[in-house]
């Protein structure tokens, strides 16, 4: 008994201190000081505003303290002393007003000029305030085998759910040239703390690795008149082609990389615009593979979803010009198809998710591969006249794959390689 009561006495006394600091705890950090910008430069990205053989683009944050900000270029090299060398360029600036109470300055530079196929290492600041030096390569000036990492829609428990998918991924896959984002990047289009989150998981590496990304519904948010408007931190957040039909800058958009014609469609809105710009896209391609890239989804995955006068108005043009792949998001399940259930042509449809939000799947026959309930990122390899596909789990074990050949005046010849794992759902049909 004497044992007892001294044990429990112990406990008490152990257990006291942690009782009295959790109640003087004063729940989680604001927003508005986790996020708060400093003169030295953070969410650092690259993405591409021009040819990726030639060009580079970087974006960054500061507080508004920083009025002119400059960035750094150099060929790569192992020494150390390249500092002295290093190439400026003068950076735009622009301001952006927060919903957590404060203005943040974001500054872009483009370089232009580049060597082909070249390592160069740079760093931005303010001439006091530096971001370390990153390291990037300009893509090849010719078609050559690459790969590239594709995400579904983040939008939910970005920091605490998805950040571990993107790390998968990248751990995996270093070798991976960007990222393309198929749209609700965030849950909340004007609400900087989900940026924040989004830029968390990446880190350094989106200062290493660009960005492609397309908006989503998410990325937009009703104005005073109750229109639909694209998120005050797009375009301060993302520096992108502006190669779109005018209205439509760095959401409608094109780039070639390697081989392979990149087009970002702004799903959102003005449809028919968009319709008569890709076929001119299309028309005159001379890249080998196209990939199609934007949010509300051409088959829908999810239960009482359709977007009709997408099918109606984009899919004739993919159909026409055989685009050989198409990535969406929106339905927060995953469904892959096309080819030999699609009707009409050669183009291969995915749906996709990478953060937390799920729905319920709606099977239909244009699947070959489904499932819910899932977090993943996909690996899409182009060699020459192979398409390597790998849809990849949070995990990242392989849970859907396919390759596309090309054939001269042919659609694209489909070899099936899911693996024979269960099919992924939440319950049994
Ligand atoms: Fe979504």
């Amino acid at each position: 008994m004497k044992k007892f009561v001294s044990l429990s006495a112990l406990a008490l006394a152990l257990a006291l201190p942690t009782f009295l600091v959790a109640r003087q705890a004063t729940g989680p950090v604001s927003p508005a000081i986790l996020y708060k910008p400093t003169p030295r430069p953070d969410r650092v990205i690259l993405t591409w505003a021009a040819d990726p053989a030639t060009t580079q683009a970087v974006t960054w944050r500061t507080d508004e303290t920083v009025t002119k900000s400059v960035a750094q270029i150099i060929e790569s090299d192992a020494g150390p002393k390249f500092e002295p060398q290093a190439q400026s360029v003068d950076a735009k600036t622009e301001a952006l007003s927060t919903d957590l109470g404060f203005t943040a300055h974001y500054h872009s530079v483009v370089f232009r000029n580049l060597k082909p196929s070249t390592a160069y290492s740079y760093r931005v600041g303010d001439g006091q305030n530096w971001s370390e030096w990153f390291t990037f390569k300009t893509a090849s000036a010719k078609a050559e085998p690459f790969s590239f990492i594709y995400f579904g829609d983040v939008q939910n428990g970005i920091r605490s759910l998805w950040s571990r998918v993107f790390r998968r991924a990248y751990s995996d896959h270093p070798e991976a040239k960007f990222f393309l984002y198929a749209g609700d990047l965030v849950n909340r289009a004007n609400q900087d703390a989900d940026w924040a989150e989004l830029h968390e998981g990446p880190g350094w590496v989106n200062g290493c690795t660009p960005t492609i990304p397309t908006p989503g519904n998410h990325e937009t948010e009703k104005d005073a008149e109750g229109i639909y408007r694209l998120s005050r931190h797009w375009r301060p957040e993302f520096t992108l082609p502006e190669n779109g039909p005018r209205g439509l800058e760095e959401t409608c958009y094109t780039l070639d990389y390697q081989g392979v014609r990149i087009i970002s469609l702004n799903s959102n809105e003005r449809h028919q615009d968009q319709a008569q710009w890709l076929e001119g896209q299309l028309k005159n391609n001379p890249m080998r593979w196209t990939v199609v890239t934007f949010h509300h989804p051409v088959f829908s995955s999810a239960e009482r979803r359709d977007n009709p006068e997408i099918r109606a108005i984009w899919k004739p043009i993919f159909d026409k010009y055989k685009v050989d792949l198409v990535l969406q998001g929106h339905d927060h399940t995953y469904a892959r198809g096309g080819l030999k259930n699609v009707p009409d042509h050669g183009t291969m449809y995915v749906v996709s998710v990478s953060g937390s939000k799920m729905y319920d799947l709606n099977p239909q026959s244009w699947m070959n591969r489904r499932a819910e309930d899932t977090q993943f990122y996909q690996v899409i390899r182009v060699d020459k006249d192979k398409l390597t596909y790998e849809a990849r789990m949070a995990s990242g074990e392989l849970y859907d794959a396919f390759e596309l050949r090309k054939r001269s005046g042919q659609t694209n010849q489909l070899v099936e390689k899911t693996p024979r794992t269960p099919e992924r759902r939440r319950k049994a049909e």
